[in-house]
Formats: structure tokens, sequence, C-alpha cells
């Protein structure tokens, strides 16, 4: 069965939830937002390395991307979790400010590509974290937001863990829908972000800073393992693509072979 198979896959990865059961859902799109608040640490780490534009400009699309699948995540009227009754009450406040925020960071990334961006295009105002918290999520919700405590250190072991986590959070939520409990709409969505995001892992380990849980082998064999990093981001984007046109079931065939985290962790990474 190919779920089973998927659990064998993914049983490398922490934050994965594979039970079915009420609370899919919010898991769901707390995974969602988990790829926005790693997503935004691994932007400012990318800005105090100092990294190329193209990279910074892939940042700013992929946070957009993941900014566009809030309204999918949030639309079936699931309460609880942190969010309030208001986010079904006002949804077209709340989905205005989902669509605010993915227009306003896509614009940013186009910017980018072609130079730093000036005091004006500050990402910092595209970005409506705070203010949509603010009247959509319970002040209880505790704050152990990794966004918050910000990119304190220009560390490249960091950033390229930050990366990692970005592309296990949209996994957790690729696996919840192969799985069947969630609808399919951000499923091409999930898979770019995390197609996005291995491109810019290729660009950090190439830069080197061994360290971290990365086994030595990573600089000794570089090649090959920037090639594996390279084909993980081809395939994820070829079956973003077949998801787009042709639906999930098409493209999960696929994704078993674009998702090769094991194979690869079981060679390059400390267990
Ligand atoms: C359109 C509204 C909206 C926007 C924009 C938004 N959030 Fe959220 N966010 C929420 C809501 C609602 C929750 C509570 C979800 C729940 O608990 O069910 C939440 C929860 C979270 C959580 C907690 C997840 C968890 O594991 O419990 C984090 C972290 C987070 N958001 C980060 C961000 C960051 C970073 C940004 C900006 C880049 C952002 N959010 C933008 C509405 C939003
Ligand atoms: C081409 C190799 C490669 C592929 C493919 C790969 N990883 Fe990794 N991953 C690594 C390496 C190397 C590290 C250790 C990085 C370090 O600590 O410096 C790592 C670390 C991680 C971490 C730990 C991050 C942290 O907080 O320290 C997670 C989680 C992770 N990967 C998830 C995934 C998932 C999920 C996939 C598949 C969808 C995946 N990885 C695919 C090489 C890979």
């Amino acid at each position: 069965m190919r779920i089973g198979k998927w659990v064998v896959l993914l049983a490398c990865c922490s934050s994965i939830v594979w039970s079915v059961e009420p609370g899919e859902q919010i898991e769901y799109r707390k995974s969602v937002m988990k790829t926005l608040d790693e997503g935004v640490v691994a932007y400012q780490t990318a800005l105090k390395l100092g990294a190329p534009q193209s990279e910074i400009s892939r940042h700013l699309k992929s946070l957009a991307l993941t900014s566009g699948q809030i309204k999918k995540a949030f639309e079936p009227r699931v309460e609880g979790g942190y969010a309030k009754p208001d986010v079904w009450k006002k949804w077209s406040d709340f989905s205005k400010r989902a669509d605010a925020q993915s227009a306003r960071l896509m614009q940013l990334s186009e910017l980018a590509a072609s130079g730093p961006l000036s005091g004006g295009n500050d990402p910092k105002t595209a970005l409506g974290c705070s203010g949509c918290h603010d009247a959509f999520r319970q002040s209880s919700a505790k704050t152990a937001s990794s966004a918050t405590k910000a990119a304190q250190t220009a560390d490249s072991i960091e950033y390229r863990q930050q990366l990692m986590r970005v592309i296990d959070a949209q996994t957790s939520a690729i696996g919840q829908i192969l799985s069947g409990t969630i609808p399919e709409d951000n499923f091409a969505s999930h898979l770019e972000v995390v197609s996005l995001t291995a491109s810019l892992a290729s660009g950090a380990f190439d830069r080197g800073a061994p360290g971290g849980e990365a086994l030595p082998k990573v600089w000794q064999e570089k090649a090959r393992f920037l090639r594996t990093m390279q084909d993980f981001s081809e395939n994820a984007i070829k079956a973003s693509r077949t998801a787009r046109q042709d639906g999930k079931d098409a493209a999960a065939v696929m994704v078993i072979d674009a998702l090769p985290c094991r194979q690869c962790h079981d060679v390059y990474r400390r267990k």
C-alpha cells in the first residue's frame, strides 16, 4: 500500500503526523504556519550571510507560495488550536490578509531578482504576521515562534538546518494530503516550496561550513552530494507541475522519488 511505503520513507523526519485524528486539519494548518516561521528566519539568515540576490528572490517566492497556502489550510471550518472563531466569522478579512501577504511577497521576489531591495521595499512591511495574529489568533498562544526570536546569527550551519526544517514542515503537509485526510488544493504548491528550498539548500551546502549533523562525506563527495540535492529539487518541481496539471493521484507515484529524504540522510547525515 502506498501509505505504508510513505511511513517507511518518511520515518526519518521529526514532525510528521501520521495518525488520523480530528486534529488533523489543525495540524495541517500549523505545518503551513511552521513553514512560514522557519522560512522567515531562513530568509533573514540568508540576508545576513550575504547570499546571492537570486537566492534572496527564491526565498521571497517560497514565502509568497507558503502564504498562498494559508487560505485553503484554514478554509475548512475546524475550530480549535489557537485560531479564533473570527477566522470563519470574518472570513473575507482573514483571506484578504493572506492574499495581500502573498501578493506583496511575490512582487518583492520579482524586484529582488534584479537587485537588492531598497528601504521602501522592506519585506517586513509585506509580512502581515502580527497584524493577522492580533486579529485571529488567541493571545494565549504560546509564541514559541522562531521568527519572533529572529535570526540573530549569520551561521551557515544554522542556515541549512533552517532550510531543512522548511522542507520538513512542507513534507508533513504533503504526507497528510497523501494519506487522504486533507484536501489536495495546496499539493502542487507544497511540492514547489520543497523544490525551491532544496535549491537553496544546494547553494548553502556548496558554500561549505562542515559541521552540524552533516557528515564530512558531504564535502568529500561534494559533486555527488550536490547532484543529489539538485535532483531532489528538480524531481519535486516535476511532481508539482504534474500535480497542477493532472491532479494529486497522477503526481503521487512521482512523489516517492521526488522526496529522497531518507536515502540522503542515511549516507550524509549523522544519526
Ligand atoms: C491571514 C492570517 C495569518 C497570517 C498572515 C499569518 N498567520 Fe500565523 N497563524 C494564524 C492563525 C489563525 C494561527 C493559529 C492556528 C491554530 O492554532 O489553529 C497562526 C499560527 C502561527 C504559528 C503557530 C503554529 C503552531 O505550531 O502552533 C506560527 C509560528 C505562525 N503562525 C507564524 C506566522 C508567520 C511567521 C507569519 C508571517 C510570515 C504568519 N504566521 C502569518 C494566522 C496568520
Ligand atoms: C541531498 C541530501 C538530503 C536530502 C535529499 C534531504 N536532506 Fe535533510 N538533511 C541533510 C543533511 C546533510 C542534514 C544535516 C544538516 C546539518 O546539520 O548541517 C539534514 C538535516 C535535516 C533535518 C534536521 C534539521 C535541523 O533542525 O537540524 C531535517 C528535519 C531534515 N533534514 C528533513 C528532510 C526531509 C523531510 C527531506 C525530504 C523531503 C530531506 N531532509 C531531504 C541532507 C538531505
